[in-house]
């Protein structure tokens, strides 16, 4: 059966979250296959402050000293470029910005971007990454809602990346064809993260399914066409940030009318043979190592230099299926593609 190596796979969006569930979730990124994590700062509090962000990074690397941490601050009006100085120093490597209100935990994300012009220009000035979660908030006034509100995010892009071309910025979770669009015609120094989930869910998918519901959802056929093609093409300002993003199962399957279903699809533990999976059935098996490897790593600085290397290697295997749930400590989380066939293995 066919056998494929992918040099130190890295995932440049992660949450593993705190206490509890983070003990859970932290050894499922190696697991995944992966050796380098890049971490979302949206715990409650939000990590804000470079004082937060280290102390969050040793709670993570007790629990698994194997992986890389790659840590951000939530963009917040309490940041300041004092505090950007002083998070590079400390090797902080970006800025997270949550729209207000759009996903979890973004209650007290951005409505403006002008007002962090300063914070922006002191972040072009040490090169530390602004990571954009690109949706605008839904107003029925104005017909936004959140089949079109990443589309009508990306002039923000377009006028951050004019204010600031030599910040490196990065649209995460890219979920459509204007998403890559607008990606490709910047600069340099913007990229854009694709989802797993991206690359195989529709609308068909989440519309009455919790499980495979997250934000941004996932859009129309065509959306995720462009998604694949990018990948195929091996763009090198395109690579894999998974998203993961584990809730409680309750969180996820008996939300009351109130709160709603918590947003967020877990793959960290499946991540490597699940991209290796759609990868394939889209024919790009070939890109696997630049997506899920290269072009992050090199984006980020992080290209490693041959005896740093590690490689992991993927086979093809029969009747073997995603777990049904992990569970610890009195914590349920449900894998995306739980109960399914999945065909490439970790050859430990
Ligand atoms: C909380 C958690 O730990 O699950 N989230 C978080 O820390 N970002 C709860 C939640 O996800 O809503
Ligand atoms: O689906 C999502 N879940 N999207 C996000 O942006 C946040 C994430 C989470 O933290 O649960
Ligand atoms: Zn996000
Ligand atoms: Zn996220």
């Amino acid at each position: 059966m066919a056998q494929i190596s992918v040099s130190s796979p890295a995932d440049f969006h992660v949450h593993l979250r705190q206490g509890k569930l983070a003990a859970l979730v932290t050894p499922h990124v190696r697991k995944g296959g992966f050796s380098l994590a890049y971490i979302m700062p949206n715990l409650k509090p939000p990590v804000t402050t470079t004082a937060q962000a280290l102390a969050y990074k040793a709670e993570l690397e007790a629990i698994d000293p194997t992986v890389e941490y790659m840590m951000t601050l939530y963009l917040s009006p309490d940041l300041t470029p004092d505090e950007i100085v002083k998070a590079k120093e400390a090797g902080i490597a970006g800025v997270k910005s949550y729209p207000r209100g759009v996903t979890t935990n973004s209650d007290g994300g951005i409505e403006s971007y002008e007002m962090y012009y300063p914070v922006f220009e002191a972040m072009q000035r040490v090169d530390m990454v602004l990571n954009l979660h690109g949706e605008v908030p839904s107003d029925s006034t104005t017909n936004t809602h959140v089949l079109n509100a990443e589309e009508r995010f990306l002039p923000h892009l377009l006028s951050l990346h004019k204010a600031f071309p030599r910040l490196r910025i990065v649209l995460e979770h890219a979920t459509t064809r204007a998403a890559v669009s607008a990606v490709k015609a910047c600069g340099p120094t913007v990229a854009c993260t694709i989802t797993a989930h991206h690359l195989a869910l529709t609308v068909d998918d989440w519309a009455g399914q919790s499980f495979n519901f997250c934000k941004p959802v996932a859009k129309y056929p065509d959306d995720r066409a462009a998604l694949r093609e990018v990948i195929k093409e091996a763009h090198p300002r395109f690579f894999l940030g998974s998203d993961s993003a584990p809730h409680p199962a309750q969180s996820k399957s008996t939300s009351t009318p109130a709160q709603g279903c918590a947003a967020g699809i877990y793959t960290s533990p499946i991540l490597l043979p699940l991209v290796a999976q759609l990868l394939d059935s889209f024919g790009a098996l070939n890109r696997l190592d630049g997506f899920v490897s290269t072009f992050g790593r090199r984006f980020y600085g992080r290209d490693l230099d041959i005896p740093q290397k590690t490689q992991v290697i993927l086979r093809q295997t029969e009747k073997h299926f995603v777990e049904e749930n992990y569970s610890g400590d009195g914590e349920t989380v449900v894998p995306f593609w739980a109960g399914k066939e999945i065909c490439w293995e970790i050859v430990d």
